[in-house]
């Protein structure tokens, strides 16, 4: 499965499916829930309020509706806890692996992710570039059946430098 890295607006992407960084009501927010929502139409609303919540850490497959993605995939991301930072790497990267379970379920063949929890969750945006990646690369090893491509969309240049660093950083590792 390949692994890349690029700036922009995830709502525009056509590929499979799209993740959303969602919150557990599943029904829409600011940062990338509200683009996602205000690109996708009310009936993405609707189709969400029918799937009472979604626990962090877990994810949920939707149409796509007006969006140029077949399909979305919305995973609640945690909230940063440094007191709790364990407990906060481990349902980061459960939303990257469930995400990636679903979407290999359901055939698809690109995904694209935003920066999940790294906005208005707190999530120090290297720490989580780190455990994204490391993510995506173990389930490429270990589980991708249908999964082709696996797209990192950053919206800011201080998110995709940290992205950059930390593939940087993974690759020298995996040499
Ligand atoms: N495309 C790609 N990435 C985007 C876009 C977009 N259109 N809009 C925002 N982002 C980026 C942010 O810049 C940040 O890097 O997505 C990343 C995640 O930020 P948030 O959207 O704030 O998500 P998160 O930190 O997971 O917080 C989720 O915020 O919007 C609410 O309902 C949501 O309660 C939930 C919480």
């Amino acid at each position: 499965m390949k692994i890349l890295l690029e700036m922009g607006d995830i709502t525009r992407k056509h590929v499979d499916v799209i993740v959303n960084a969602a919150n557990k009501t599943l029904l829409g927010g600011g940062g990338v829930d509200g683009a996602i929502h205000r690109a996708a139409g009310p009936a993405l609303l609707a189709c969400c309020s029918a799937l009472g919540g979604c626990e962090t850490g877990e994810a949920k497959l939707t149409p796509g509706f007006n969006l140029p993605a077949s399909y979305v995939i919305h995973t609640p991301g945690p909230v940063y806890s440094a007191a709790q930072h364990a407990q906060s790497v481990k349902l980061l990267e459960n939303c990257y692996w469930n995400s990636l379970s679903l979407a290999d379920q359901a055939k698809c063949r690109t995904i694209a992710f935003p920066s999940i929890s790294t906005g208005a969750y707190h999530f120090p945006v290297v720490d989580a570039a780190r455990i994204a990646l490391r993510t995506l690369v173990r389930f490429g090893k270990e589980r991708a059946i249908n999964l082709q491509a696996a797209t990192m969309v950053l919206f800011d240049p201080e998110t995709y430098r940290a992205y950059q660093f930390a593939m940087k950083e993974l690759w020298d590792e995996l040499k």
